[in-house]
């Protein structure tokens, strides 16, 4: 028998300061340039990828992973494009839907989802209920900005009835849309630019950032485990010394 070449990367474990990943999956579109292809056909592989991906996240013991599919600003590309991307986010509401045991993780989606189609509100609203006893929450921001987050939370505490003065960071972490969920320890952005996009900006307050060439649909766990090594490798003091 031919003796395999791979050799097995050893996997790293993950302890207790490292429990939420955020990805912003950037890069859907060069990738399928550079193949001579439409762009709605790299969305259709970073969906494949966006699968893979929360699947190794939820086996290596993330207690939360929150991907950006789709922010306030996406609208403004060709009407064709967010059809696409719509039209993948239907696609895996209804894989969800009937395969939802393949997947160890809950779903939520965060943003305002108001102004999606009236059935993709209704599947949401479904998807959601299901695999509620699984460890690993994956947060899909869709029609998400980070400004639009804070200023929802600042509302909600209208609302509430709270007076100038009495707001506090708690009140709005548990009224931003990842309520419940750990503050992300680190948010990984593909495919080589260095910026934040209006991505969790409450919650990134003490986030690890990396940002890496790699485009989002040539994303493999190996790479997952590369951000693990990297978040291990940095010193986190919280304004500390
Ligand atoms: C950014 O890459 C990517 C997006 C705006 C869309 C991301 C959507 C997916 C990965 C599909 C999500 C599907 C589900 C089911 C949640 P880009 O298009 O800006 O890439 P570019 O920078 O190369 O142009």
């Amino acid at each position: 028998m031919e003796k395999s070449t791979t050799t097995q990367r050893e996997r790293p474990v993950l302890d207790s300061s490292f429990r939420h990943i955020a990805f912003i999956m950037d890069g859907n579109g060069r990738w399928a340039k550079r193949q001579g292809k439409p762009r709605e056909f790299g969305h259709k592989a970073g969906a494949e990828t966006f699968r893979r991906i929360c699947l190794y996240c939820s086996e290596v013991g993330f207690e939360a992973v929150t991907v950006y599919a789709f922010s306030t600003e996406n609208w403004k590309r060709p009407k064709h494009e967010v059809a696409a991307i719509m039209a993948l986010l239907d696609t895996f509401l209804d894989e969800l839907k009937r395969d939802y045991k393949k997947y160890n993780n809950r779903i939520r989606f965060i943003g305002d989802l108001t102004v999606l189609t009236p059935s993709l509100q209704e599947k949401i609203a479904y998807v959601e209920t299901l695999n509620s006893h699984c460890r690993t929450v994956v947060n899909v921001a869709l029609n998400y900005g980070g400004r639009a987050e804070i200023a929802h939370a600042c509302n909600e505490l209208i609302r509430e009835g709270k007076k100038p003065g009495e707001v506090t960071e708690d009140d709005i972490s548990r009224t931003v849309w990842t309520s419940g969920c750990p503050d992300p320890d680190m948010i990984v952005r593909t495919g080589g630019d260095l910026r934040i996009s209006n991505f969790l900006l409450w919650q990134a307050a003490y986030a690890e950032l990396y940002f890496i060439d790699t485009l989002w649909p040539d994303l493999t766990p190996d790479d997952v485990d590369d951000c693990i090594r990297e978040f291990y490798s940095r010193k986190r003091r919280y304004g500390g010394l």
